[in-house]
């Protein structure tokens, strides 16, 4: 039994069938559904809210990861949080207060995530490894599906790897952008266990041999 889990991105999903798609990429076999949120401010880009989240929440039994690209962003969390979503994450540039923010989401019942994009340096994990249940290193710039996997995410994810594995404690880690069958396996190589992936499943005729494809690339590992 892997460990490796995949979640994938609604962003990619036709959003005038939210409901049917959630079900259906889960019966294919997602463990976690990874649910983009942007702002039109902090990324270029306008997505879905709280009211979204609670809306497809019935349809899934598993995990909501909502990724949270949006400043400021603690103001939104307990939203979330009443919505049904199990994970938060947050870019540490959005936040005044990376602690704070962190304990927030802890508070409100949800596992906390850090995430990282490509030109985001790791020191804001020195002093919170204590207070993050996930991590989650972006393989592309934020805001838009569909982009091309950034190779430099890799160095990142193994630096990342071994603090997780210093610190002793259950975290995910987590690459975000650009995924799919054929690179699966070196981003695991890498140290990482979740697996966003959006294009790369949706709008695609089927969902669940893509996954199979997706698990038995991480088999393999
Ligand atoms: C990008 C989002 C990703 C995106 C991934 O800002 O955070 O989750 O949906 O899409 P693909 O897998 O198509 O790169
Ligand atoms: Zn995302």
């Amino acid at each position: 039994m892997s460990t490796y889990r995949i979640a994938p991105s609604i962003l990619s999903a036709d959003f005038a069938r939210l409901g049917e798609e959630v079900r259906e990429v889960v019966a294919a076999g997602a463990d976690i559904i990874h649910f983009d949120v942007m702002d039109n401010h902090y990324v270029p880009n306008l997505t879905i809210g709280p009211l979204v989240c609670q809306a497809i929440r019935p349809h899934v039994q598993v995990p909501i990861d909502v990724h949270l690209m949006v400043k400021p962003v603690d103001r939104i969390i307990p939203d979330f949080a009443k919505a049904g979503a199990n994970i938060i994450s947050f870019h540490p540039e959005a936040s005044e207060h990376i602690d704070r923010t962190l304990q927030l989401i802890r508070d409100q019942g949800c596992k906390a995530g850090l995430v990282f994009n490509p030109a985001t340096p790791l020191h804001h994990l020195e002093h919170v490894m204590d207070k993050v249940d996930l991590i989650l290193i972006m393989s592309v710039n934020p805001g838009f599906g569909g982009q091309s996997f950034i190779g430099e995410a890799l160095k990142k994810v193994r630096a990342v790897r071994q603090m997780i594995n210093a610190s002793g404690r259950d975290i995910l880690l987590e690459v975000d952008g650009g995924i799919k069958v054929e690179n699966i396996a070196e981003v695991a190589r890498a140290g990482a266990d979740t697996f966003v992936a959006g294009s790369a499943i949706f709008g695609k005729p089927d969902y669940k041999a893509i996954i199979d494809a997706m698990r038995s690339q991480l088999a393999a590992v």
